[in-house]
């Protein structure tokens, strides 16, 4: 894997964010993040300053690596790239969106689940894609069938991911990272319960540093 990737790896968990209140929220949801170390997050076009939260995440914390998720559009991968993200991810394959992002030179993890997704997938020379939704498109055991005809890839399953099956998908080598909502709750960050996101953080990243040591 490239460095980029590796270290979005290393960290082995991806919160996936949707943020209401960017100027609330932005700052203190990085800290708490980054206090639990999870210093990376996808912060969603679900709703709209996704960019701003975007810069405001970075301003809070420079070092963390923050990027864009639900991108359906160019316009919002030129609006991630001037807010300082630093990735892209879109829920499926889309050909013009991964050209258009290689041409920008930001990396991105377009959603892929099936054989026809992959093979779009091997044109553009990715290294990891998005499995989404994971579990309910037949989780790890469907993973690692498509790994066989295409180890080239490394998957970040999303989509069921939780603390319950966080350290089964982490054990296979196969998977770079898991992102998820369940550190980052609607709840957890309407009612900013900063604390307890740390904490959720804290004991994902416990998981998956017992599920490769084991
Ligand atoms: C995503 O957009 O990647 C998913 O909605 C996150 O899925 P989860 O809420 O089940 O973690």
């Amino acid at each position: 894997m490239n460095s980029f990737n590796q270290a979005i790896s290393n960290i082995g968990v991806v919160p996936v964010i949707k943020l209401n209140h960017p100027e609330r929220d932005a700052a203190p949801l990085a800290k708490a993040l980054c206090a639990g170390g999870v210093p990376v997050a996808e912060v969603t076009f679900r709703a709209a300053g996704a960019d701003k939260a975007i810069r405001l995440m970075k301003e809070a914390c420079p070092d963390m690596i923050v990027g864009a998720g639900t991108v359906t559009a160019k316009e919002q991968i030129d609006a991630t790239i001037a807010a300082g993200g630093q990735f892209i991810v879109t829920p499926g394959f889309d050909p013009e969106l991964v050209a258009y992002a290689q041409e920008k030179n930001i990396p991105i993890f377009p959603g892929c689940t099936t054989p026809t997704d992959y093979h779009a997938a091997l044109k553009f020379g990715l290294e990891v894609l998005k499995f989404f939704p994971a579990e309910q498109s037949g989780g790890l055991a469907k993973i690692k069938a498509m790994s066989a005809p295409f180890p080239q890839f490394k998957v970040m399953p999303t989509g069921g991911v939780s603390l319950k099956n966080l350290a089964e998908y982490i054990k296979s080598p196969v998977i770079a990272a898991c992102g998820g909502s369940y550190m980052v709750t609607a709840d957890l960050i309407d009612n900013q319960k900063w604390d307890e996101i740390t904490a959720l953080c804290k004991q994902s990243r416990d998981i998956v540093e017992e599920a490769r040591r084991g």
